[in-house]
């Protein structure tokens, strides 16, 4: 479950204050002082009751043909502070069943029902209305390999709660697992949202909490479309490239990928059996794995 952090402060800040604010300071989760700091900053950023309706109405008025708000994310997510090294600042809206979008397009367009961890820590408040609905759960992700069906005997359930107005809880990475479901009404969560280096090369996972499974891993990053494509296309030094990733490279995930990869490549069963049961005895588990799968599949 993630952690409360009960943290009682009357003054109310803009955006750029509170950006600026922890900014100065930096944001480390894993430093209790630097945790506290960003939160105290966040909780006085869900005081100022006007600032997000405020900066909607002005993008709308009058830069509604930029994409200033840009961001990987989808309309569900509003970038408020753009990533800057350590950290960035967003809002997250949560509609309810009633809402015409989620009729429109699904819950699963807005990540409910999905039972998932997360690869970084993170501070959110309830902002706005009810707030949304959530199983929490705690994993092992250390016992975690990372293959599809995978048993994942450390998944315990927690509790289901709701984010509630002002309420704010960090969110552990790698460790709280939880699947959303829709709020009440509609509402509105501020994230502050730690960002490291290494980030991209940890795995996030969904997982089937019925059957206490891994589901899957979630975050493909650039790199291995980058690989897919360069592989594809085919030059001496992309097969290269790949077949040294696929037996070497210190991302399990990254590795998997190469020999998908090179797999595609080849139109012959028999050529694909060939490479997959090299990929079996590569030395990676999750490869291992995962490659017995595919193998099975092909004569499947
Ligand atoms: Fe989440």
């Amino acid at each position: 479950m993630p952690r409360v952090i009960a943290i009682e402060d009357s003054q109310y800040v803009g955006l750029d204050d509170c950006t600026a604010a922890i900014a100065a300071a930096g944001f480390d989760p894993r430093d209790e002082d630097s945790l506290v700091h960003a939160a105290l900053w966040l909780r006085r950023l869900g005081n100022n009751h006007t600032f997000l309706g405020d900066l909607l109405i002005e993008e709308l008025a009058s830069r509604h043909r930029q994409d200033v708000l840009g961001s990987a994310y989808g309309p569900q997510v509003i970038m408020l502070a753009p990533p800057n090294g350590q950290f960035f600042i967003r809002a997250n809206l949560w509609p309810s069943l009633d809402e015409h979008m989620v009729r429109a397009s699904g819950g699963a367009s807005f990540v409910y029902g999905l039972p998932h961890d997360h690869n970084f820590d993170f501070l959110t408040l309830g902002y706005f209305g009810p707030g949304y609905w959530s199983d929490y759960y705690e994993v092992d992700y250390t016992a975690i390999t990372g293959w599809r069906g995978e048993p994942v005997p450390s998944l315990r359930f927690i509790e289901r709660s709701r984010l509630e107005l002002g309420k704010i809880l960090h969110y552990r990475a790698h460790l709280d697992v939880h699947a959303q479901h829709p709020a009440d009404s509609l509402s509105v969560s501020l994230n502050v949202m730690h960002t490291s280096g290494a980030q991209g090369w940890l795995d996030q996972y969904r997982y089937d909490v019925d059957r206490g499974e891994l589901g899957a891993i979630l975050t493909p990053g650039p790199t291995e479309a980058f690989l897919k494509v360069a592989i594809g296309l085919g030059s001496d030094e992309a097969l290269d490239l790949g077949h040294r990733f696929a037996l070497r490279h210190p991302s399990d995930r990254l590795r998997l990928n190469a020999w998908d990869a090179l797999a595609a490549r080849e139109t012959d069963v028999a050529a694909k059996d060939a490479l997959w049961r090299e990929a079996e005895g590569c030395g990676s588990r999750l490869v291992e794995v995962e490659a017995r799968t595919r193998r099975a599949e092909l004569v499947g």
